[in-house]
């Protein structure tokens, strides 16, 4: 693996968890094989889970971790090619990115979308002129339409548990993505990468399910089947993922925020006593209940542990491959 970008730069997903899995079992099992490396975290937006994860994943490989919160700390960033910059950028990404691949090994970046303009946003440039410069692998920590990261611990979260409990007969799960309400417009990145994983995964019936004007890009979701009911769509699920995302038509709107897309207790018991799944954070009794949250369905903790893994599984495949 030379970058990981998206499921594209995965050849066997299977074989990732696996090795995720492995990790788990075993934390300290490859603990030199990052020995005298060192990794870059950039982070243009706030986050938790991802940032220590993905530090605690390199410490485990012996590899140097260094956070740098370059949206707070740094200069602000160009990335247009052949930018006239007299505006608030104070640095060119051509000119940041070989150095930061002077000082790192690895380089690691979170970036977020405007939610302003989707031609910009699915470009995805921030993360691609980082790839072009930076003369060193780049792992996404989450870029303006994806989140390939959260969507392998996904996987991997479902793959576990269908070890521990598997179904009737060998058969395929449902698995459930569906919209919640939120108070802000939130980027589709979330719901992006989980819809190419499980498509591109291919083991499981999915179903994706929202409100009418909330659709995602075609390109993410072709082969799940939508639902505009949520009560139906639930029905005999096995696993519900629950997210809010901006609409993608007329680009990074809220339309609807109609409460009833909450899941409840009421609308779980629709499913197959599913298992509950949600990327965090979230926003309680806005997107999901605490009855749901607080419940033995939820498994949101769980999936959020397995981020270290998942990280760790993609850092020993780019070390491996250097
Ligand atoms: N799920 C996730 O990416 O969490 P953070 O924003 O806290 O990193």
């Amino acid at each position: 693996m030379k970058n990981f970008v998206s499921v594209q730069d995965v050849e066997d997903i299977d074989a990732l968890v696996q090795k995720a899995l492995a990790h788990k079992a075993d934390p300290l099992k490859n603990k030199t094989l990052g020995a005298n490396k060192r990794i870059g975290c950039l982070f243009l937006n706030p986050s938790m889970r991802t940032r220590l994860s993905t530090q605690i994943a390199a410490q485990n490989l012996g590899m140097e971790a260094i956070v740098f919160n370059v949206g707070q700390d740094g200069w602000a960033l160009e990335f247009e090619d052949e930018a006239i910059m007299s505006g608030s950028t104070v640095e060119h990404v051509k000119d940041a990115a070989p150095v930061l691949g002077k000082y790192f090994d690895l380089l690691a970046i979170r970036t977020f979308p405007s939610l302003k303009n989707r031609e910009d946003d699915y470009s995805e440039l921030f993360i691609k002129q980082f790839i072009k410069y930076a003369g060193v692998p780049v792992v996404s920590l989450e870029s303006a339409t994806l989140h390939p990261l959260q969507s392998l611990t996904d996987i991997i979260t479902i793959s576990e548990e269908l070890a521990k409990a598997p179904l009737p007969g060998g058969r395929r799960a449902k698995i459930v993505l569906t919209w919640a309400p939120h108070v802000k417009p939130l980027p589709q990145c979330v719901a992006n990468s989980f819809s190419q994983w499980i498509n591109a995964w291919g083991k499981a019936d999915f179903v994706i399910t929202h409100p009418e004007d909330y659709e995602l890009a075609e390109q993410f979701t072709k082969g799940a089947t939508i639902i505009y009911n949520q009560e139906e769509a639930l029905k005999d699920a096995d696993f519900v993922y629950v997210k809010n995302w901006s609409t993608y038509d007329d680009y990074g709107k809220i339309y609807t925020n109609n409460p009833k897309w909450m899941l409840t207790n009421k609308r779980w018991l629709l499913t197959n006593n599913a298992k509950v799944m949600h990327c965090l954070p979230v926003r309680r009794n806005v997107e999901l209940s605490d009855e749901i949250l607080d419940g033995p369905m939820s498994i949101v903790t769980q999936q959020a542990g397995n981020r270290v893994w998942a990280a760790q599984a993609v850092l020993s495949e780019i070390l491996n491959a250097k």
